[in-house]
């Protein structure tokens, strides 16, 4: 085989992938020319989709003015300006911004964060922390070990703190039997998530964390009816704080600023990431409440965190203007109507699908799950590697759209996530459509099916 030229550690280290040199609204264009439409946004980032005018305008105005100073001396503009506009507004109670780089780092914040809480309250015998099986909350080592996905743990299962234990997703296609009721299946993961507190010891336990859509790893599950209530219900009742990690799913990828606003619930403390900043910029950030952060101000005064990164004035300005965009053009309004839009175009194309199980999500948030057989929700062989192929497949189509494999539990399954651009023309979501269904047609037919 031979060496690749490139110096840089892609992800497969036998294969350089094609140079980005271009983008264009929902387009990304290689130096061969190559355009490709981007339907996931990467992975669920690009929200405004790439080079957006504003966007590009308001990092250069900062970049001009000021690109970095330490939050260890100072504040910024733009990251005072962002945190008004995000939780200015106390949205479900969230009245505090923590920013960092990412996805993973806001979910370490977020652990962190209601650990201390429960040292400076008087109870630091609360460190363990219930998650779900299937999800997954980032790739550094305490976001690894929230997480359920048991491909990604594995190799690094030595080095997981113990301090994590998992329970049933909400993951009704998979989890429900097939003789009960959508309140049945509630009734027994919220019964199951008591029988964990009960083993843990409900004073033991600081929180639990979710995702309020499951993204990466089990393709858009949304939770059913009344799943959230019973898990806030539980958490209050044993004094427990409720985490959401909403880095994929927030930030108006379901049509809703926040994913739990659909829930009916709000959490204690909330990752956000992806759709903050849009790509422009990396940024993430850990969302929390007056209680928490009174608390800390009251007990030692400082959360025991940080990264040179923090609120870098560059990532704050871009994604201040980012989210300015989404709100000055109602674009939630627009990731509803073309959630509905994908939504039916999926069904039209898939519906009748001998190997398509089943068609989820929410907003510009939508997977299809790839089976087999379609009456015993079997998956494919993992061997063929029906995700890679039909990554392979629509990119030679000119789509970038996101396939995932271990759908069902980190190692059988195979599903394809769609996280269009909120910017995207109704002529786009059916062009997405129709390319990933050649797709998914030639990577079946090229495993014999
Ligand atoms: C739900 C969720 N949490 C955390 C992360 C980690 O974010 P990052 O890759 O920015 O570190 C991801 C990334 O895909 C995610 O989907």
């Amino acid at each position: 085989m031979s060496t690749p030229k490139s110096r840089v550690m892609h992800r497969s280290l036998r294969a350089t992938p094609p140079k980005a040199v271009g983008g264009e609204g929902v387009w990304l264009i290689a130096e061969n020319g190559h355009r490709v439409l981007d339907a996931s946004g990467g992975a669920a980032v690009s929200c405004l989709g790439h080079q957006h005018p504003r966007v590009l305008a308001a990092m250069e105005k900062q970049a001009a003015k000021l690109a970095y100073a330490h939050t260890g001396f100072f504040t910024s503009e733009p990251a005072e300006e962002l945190a008004e506009r995000l939780v200015g507004h106390e949205p479900g109670g969230l009245a505090y911004v923590y920013y960092v780089s990412g996805g993973s780092e806001a979910v370490e914040a977020s652990i962190k964060i209601a650990r201390q809480y429960f040292i400076e309250r008087g109870e630091p015998q609360r460190a363990h922390f219930i998650a779900r099986r299937q999800s997954y909350h980032g790739n550094t080592l305490g976001a690894l070990a929230a997480g359920g996905n048991a491909w990604r743990r594995e190799p690094y299962a030595p080095l997981l703190s113990g301090a994590f234990s998992h329970v049933t997703p909400a993951f009704a296609y998979h989890e429900k039997r097939d003789d009960e009721s959508e309140a049945g299946f509630v009734g027994r993961l919220a019964a199951e998530l008591e029988a964990e507190f009960q083993r843990l010891g409900p004073d033991k336990v600081a929180a639990f964390i979710a995702e309020p859509v499951v993204g990466a790893t089990a393709g858009c599950v949304t939770a059913p009816e009344g799943y959230f209530r019973a898990v806030r219900d539980i958490c209050n009742r044993h004094g427990a704080l409720l985490i959401l990690d909403e880095v994929m799913c927030g930030m108006g990828r379901t049509g809703t600023l926040h994913a739990w606003e659909q829930e009916g619930i709000a959490p204690d403390i909330q990752a956000i990431a992806k759709g903050l900043g849009g790509g422009y910029q990396p940024i993430g950030a850990m969302l929390t409440t007056r209680r928490v952060v009174d608390t800390i101000r009251d007990g030692s005064g400082a959360f025991q965190h940080g990264h040179t990164y923090l609120g870098h004035p560059m990532a704050c300005a871009a994604s201040l203007e980012v989210q300015k965009i989404i709100a000055e053009e109602h674009l939630l309004d627009r990731v509803k109507e073309l959630g509905v839009r994908l939504e039916r175009r999926l069904t039209e194309r898939f519906g009748n699908h001998r190997h398509v199980g089943d068609i989820r999500g929410r907003g510009l948030f939508q997977a299809v799950e790839l089976v087999a057989d379609r009456a015993t929700r079997k998956p494919f062989d993992p061997a063929l590697k029906l995700h890679a192929r039909i990554k392979t497949e629509a990119f030679a189509r000119g789509l970038a759209c996101y396939p995932m494999g271990g759908t069902v539990d980190g190692r059988i399954g195979d599903h394809v996530v769609l996280a269009p651009p909120y910017i995207c023309s109704d002529g786009d979501i059916d062009m997405i459509v129709d390319r990933l269904g050649q797709a998914v047609d030639v990577a079946l037919k090229s495993v014999g099916h």
